[in-house]
């Protein structure tokens, strides 16, 4: 069963959101605070070894009242029901939406097109374990006879950014194996990794869930091409594996039937981590603790399933994310994670959030006249801090912002920790209180500043404050966490969708650009010109003149 097609600004709830809005627009959180002891611990979720703190966001009791109602008038609980149960929610591509399924335990029963996939699900993930076991121990060797030292993924979007993100956030985990990331068609990119590899103890995982990808095949190719110049044809088979759908397509690329690890197409690619696309994770960190990943991904579908929406984290991060996106209109949303290892973590949810709800039309096929999918921007604190934390605290822009940090260090160095958890804190109060007129005079008149200094500088050293935040504290960056962490986010980015009415699983938008390529290479290649803006055809002639 589809989804429901319900516009979301139609509802009562919305009309109601409208009006509260209204009233409430210009009120200060600080009032909030001051007016309810109580208001940080209702507006906390814990569960297991997640803090979840919302308090710090424009809303009172009845803005989450009617945030809730807004949920169940678009039908959010059935919609979740059918999401797990492989229902083809992503309709305009006939699919279902099952990366949850490839998290589950082995005895669930998820039927696609009547068939169960679990037992599918199992043999892949027997085979991800098997061939990182032998590869890892040195059990299974390169052409040489030699142990692999060095993975190489070739991949893009979801091929690419999961499996290189959570390698870099498990870097504290990982095992001997160096892995590498080849992503960019960037030619610089791959002659760049390839010139310090090397052929003999080198691993190469492509992945391309369609394996049409230009990006994928043209690295994949040149990559063959340098392996070749040292091995020989037959040994193509011992460094070569491939993640793919299209299993034809990876034949006639000359990889062994052996060699290959399926996916389906009821998994997205930037939902595709916990499928064989995953295959590089296991291999720098282990299989184990690539399913301890899975394992604490599948505790957040749980908690999803089943928890009141109250309670249940990704529920209240979305209806919290779809107040300021719509009713405050917010451009964007940052999220600041402070741990280094999850340097990579924005640039992921990019693609997460941002290609699943960029979308301007409806699940009736009409054009949203309400915003959708926000923007999606971070950097790791406190480097950010240094950065452009200017802009959210004195700029004329609203950014809601996630702050991500850990209750415990990983190489447990308590002096650095608290320092960098001392500015976690410090940033959402100081986001929060601000510093007013009173203030900024009282601390230059401490330092002896002149009345009329003190007059010409406070416009510039006010801070409005009320800035929102939810703090999401977690007790140590480990595969589970991060897992959990990971599938918050993916069931967020649901939530979202279903309220505005879009359909949150496919990505059209980024198919005219890789047509127009192919347009434009032949141009570059050839001495034909295509019809273009005379913009392009100027650009085109002198990049071909001087090329
Ligand atoms: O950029 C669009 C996209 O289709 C992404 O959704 C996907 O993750 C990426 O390209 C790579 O696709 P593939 O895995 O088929 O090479």
């Amino acid at each position: 069963m589809p989804l429901p097609k319900i516009n979301p600004t139609q509802t009562e709830a919305w009309k109601k959101l409208t009006e509260h809005f209204n009233a409430t627009e210009h009120s200060e959180m600080k009032g909030y605070f001051n007016e309810d002891p109580e208001r940080a611990s209702a507006f906390t979720i814990q569960w297991k070894d997640f803090y979840v703190d919302y308090s710090k966001n424009r809303i009172t009791g009845e803005t989450t009242d009617l945030l809730l109602s807004l949920a169940e008038e678009v039908g959010l609980k059935e919609a979740i029901g059918k999401y797990f149960a492989g229902d083809t929610i992503n309709e305009t591509e006939k699919r279902a939406v099952l990366h949850t399924a490839l998290r589950a335990g082995k005895n669930t029963d998820i039927k696609v097109a009547g068939t169960n996939v679990m037992p599918e699900v199992f043999a892949v993930k027997n085979k991800i374990k098997a061939f990182s076991e032998q590869i890892i121990s040195g059990a299974q060797k390169g052409y040489t006879g030699k142990a692999f030292t060095d993975v190489v993924n070739i991949g893009i979007g979801g091929s690419d950014l999961g499996p290189a993100m959570v390698t870099e956030a498990l870097t504290y985990y990982q095992n001997h194996l160096h892995v590498h990331f080849v992503s960019n068609v960037d030619g610089d990119h791959v002659h760049e990794t390839l010139k310090n590899l090397d052929p003999e103890t080198t691993l190469f995982v492509i992945v391309s869930k369609t394996f049409t990808t230009q990006e994928t095949l043209s690295n994949a190719t040149t990559i063959k091409n340098w392996f070749l110049k040292h091995a020989k044809q037959e040994d193509v088979a011992r460094h070569f594996v491939a993640v793919s759908t299209n299993l034809p397509q990876i034949a006639a690329f000359g990889i062994a039937d052996d060699n290959v690890f399926p996916m389906w197409d009821w998994v997205g690619g930037r939902f595709s981590l916990w499928s064989a696309v995953g295959l590089s994770i296991a291999l720098a960190v282990g299989y184990d603790n690539f399913d301890k990943l899975l394992q604490g991904a599948h505790a957040m579908d749980e908690h999803f399933k089943t928890a009141d929406f109250r309670e249940n984290i990704p529920v209240m991060l979305g209806l919290i994310a779809t107040w300021y996106n719509n009713f405050y209109q917010a451009e964007s949303e940052a999220i600041i994670p402070y741990t280094q290892y999850l340097s990579r973590f924005s640039a992921y949810l990019q693609q997460g959030i941002m290609e699943s709800n960029g979308k301007s039309v409806d699940r009736t096929g009409n054009r949203v006249d309400y915003q959708t999918g926000s923007i999606i921007w971070g950097e790791p604190g406190t480097n950010s801090q240094h950065a452009f934390f200017q802009l959210i605290h004195q700029g004329t822009k609203l950014i809601p912002a996630d702050f991500i940090g850990f209750v415990h260090a990983l190489h447990g160095d308590q002096d650095h920790h608290n320092k960098l958890m001392a500015n976690f804190f410090a940033q959402t109060e100081a986001l929060l209180q601000g510093k007013t007129d009173e203030e900024v005079i009282a601390e230059l008149q401490a330092k002896n500043t002149g009345e009329d200094e003190i007059k010409a500088l406070l416009p510039f050293k006010v801070f409005e404050g009320n800035k929102p935040t939810n703090t999401i504290l977690v007790d140590k960056l480990t595969p589970e966490s991060l897992g959990a962490l990971i599938a918050m986010y993916e069931h967020k980015i649901f939530v979202q969708g279903v309220i505005w009415n879009i359909f949150s699983y496919d990505q059209w938008g980024v198919e005219l650009g890789k047509q127009l390529a192919n347009t434009i290479l032949n141009d570059i290649q050839n001495s034909t010109m295509a019809p273009h803006d005379s913009s392009t055809t100027q650009l085109l002639t002198y990049f071909k003149n001087k090329s």
